[in-house]
């Protein structure tokens, strides 16, 4: 643990984990607050099986929300993993200031997503910060390895949110990444509680869910945001097309992804009504300009095409509005098998149910630890590209998602 409370996920720290017959639990952040709430609770969830981990997005945040989220995730789990998201695709100014916060207050590690900087990855080694990145190709992992990374996370097609240029299903990208790296990596991307053993049985460090924690009762987000998540089957999740350099990103389907699809732009509303009337870091106009320069689309045709990513998602997470807000969400959505809002389960619950669902595949396909190595590519410093026995069962390479009923 570092003096500052927060355990530092560096590489060695992973190959501890991993050394202990564990591997990783995340939780992947969820931006402009969909998150917040819950990266305190995942650290600080019980487990046998698993170190969880818990990420706070960082984007949009202004830096006293993102050091105040972090300082309750460190009360809540002190000792524990707490990481920040954050991407270079968002205003320049405040990526600086928001990882230097990240910095300061012992995040566990930092996580890049969409954008590439080169910069973050310097501040963190600089500060003893482990430095993440997240890639969807074995290029790009490469590249993050040459640059300094401690661990990677894999994110395949079927992930929430911004998807941009991901094109491999999970199962493919896994198999590219850990062909381009020795570094530790995570799977992300559609995973929920019966497919995690199959990504663990393929030499991964651990797996990465996000969708499905959108979906318990301990998180902040509004009870109708979490109720957007219940019941819903393929046809209730669209492919939009994202004010942000006109990325794709998924989310349930509404009137406003409808809206979207029909060719109607919605330029920026007051902010006034979340970030006060000083505005966001003192930026009252309706366009707050949250994004590096040139990437908003909705800015860049002058308002008249596109949308305003704050209001859409802020509307959507804070006021719970179905109708003009945007619901981000993944692929595994429509697995999520509780109803209502009552029957959610917490963290710590959905935790233990995920042990549950691995206890159940090793009887199915035997134990991951019996497996050479345990299963796992120990990612120790000094062993690269040390993968041995990570293949087993149905975790073969090219393995397509399943979609249908889940015990989670
Ligand atoms: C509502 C929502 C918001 C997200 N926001 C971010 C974000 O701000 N930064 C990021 O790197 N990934 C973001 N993601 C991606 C998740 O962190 C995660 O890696 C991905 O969705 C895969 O997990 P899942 O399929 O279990 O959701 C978001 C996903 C969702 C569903």
């Amino acid at each position: 643990m570092s003096s500052r409370g927060l355990a530092v996920l560096s590489r060695s720290a992973i190959a501890d984990v991993l050394g202990s017959g564990r591997r990783l639990l995340v939780q992947g952040a969820m931006g402009l607050h969909s998150s917040d709430g819950l990266a305190g609770k995942v650290a600080a969830a019980r487990s046998g099986r698993f170190a969880c981990v818990g990420t706070i997005s960082g984007v949009c945040k202004t830096p006293e929300m993102l050091r105040a989220e972090l300082r309750r995730a460190r009360a809540e789990a002190p000792g524990g993993y707490v990481g920040v998201n954050l991407m270079a695709a968002i205003n320049h100014e405040d990526f600086a200031d928001l990882a230097r916060v990240s910095i300061e207050e012992g995040a566990s590690f930092v996580v890049q997503g969409a954008g590439i900087s080169r910069e973050i990855v310097r501040w963190c080694r600089e500060a003893g910060t482990p430095f993440a990145g997240i890639v969807s190709s074995g290029r790009l992992a490469a590249m993050y390895e040459k640059w300094g990374a401690e661990f990677l996370v894999a994110e395949g097609a079927e992930a929430g949110g911004h998807i941009g240029d991901i094109e491999l299903p999970l199962a493919s990208l896994v198999e590219e990444v850990l062909d381009h790296s020795s570094l530790p990596v995570v799977a992300a991307g559609g995973v929920d509680g019966k497919d995690i053993a199959r990504y663990l049985a393929m030499g991964v460090a651990g797996v990465q869910l996000a969708t499905r924690f959108i979906a318990c009762s301990d998180g902040d987000a509004h009870p109708v945001f979490k109720e957007m998540h219940l019941g819903k089957d393929d046809q209730d999740v669209v492919v939009i097309t994202s004010c942000v350099k006109g990325m794709k990103a998924r989310a349930v389907r509404n009137a406003f992804t409808d809206a979207l699809a029909a060719g109607e732009h919605f330029p920026p509303r007051s902010k006034a009504w979340f970030f006060g009337s000083a505005g966001y870091r003192g930026r009252r106009k309706p366009c707050i300009e949250c994004l590096a320069q040139g990437i908003c689309k909705c800015q860049g045709s002058g308002f008249r095409e596109s949308f305003c990513i704050q209001d859409a998602l802020l509307r959507a997470v804070k006021l719970g509005d179905t109708r003009s807000g945007l619901f981000y969400t993944g692929q595994s959505v429509t697995r999520i098998p509780e109803q209502s809002i009552a029957e959610l389960k917490s963290v710590q619950e959905l935790v233990s149910d995920i042990e549950d669902g691995l206890a159940q595949w090793e009887q199915l396909h035997g134990s991951l630890s019996s497996l050479p190595d345990g299963g796992h590519r120990t990612g120790a410093v000094g062993s690269p590209g040390s993968r041995s026995g990570s293949r087993c069962g149905d975790g073969a390479s090219g393995t397509r998602l399943r979609k249908g009923a889940s015990t989670l």
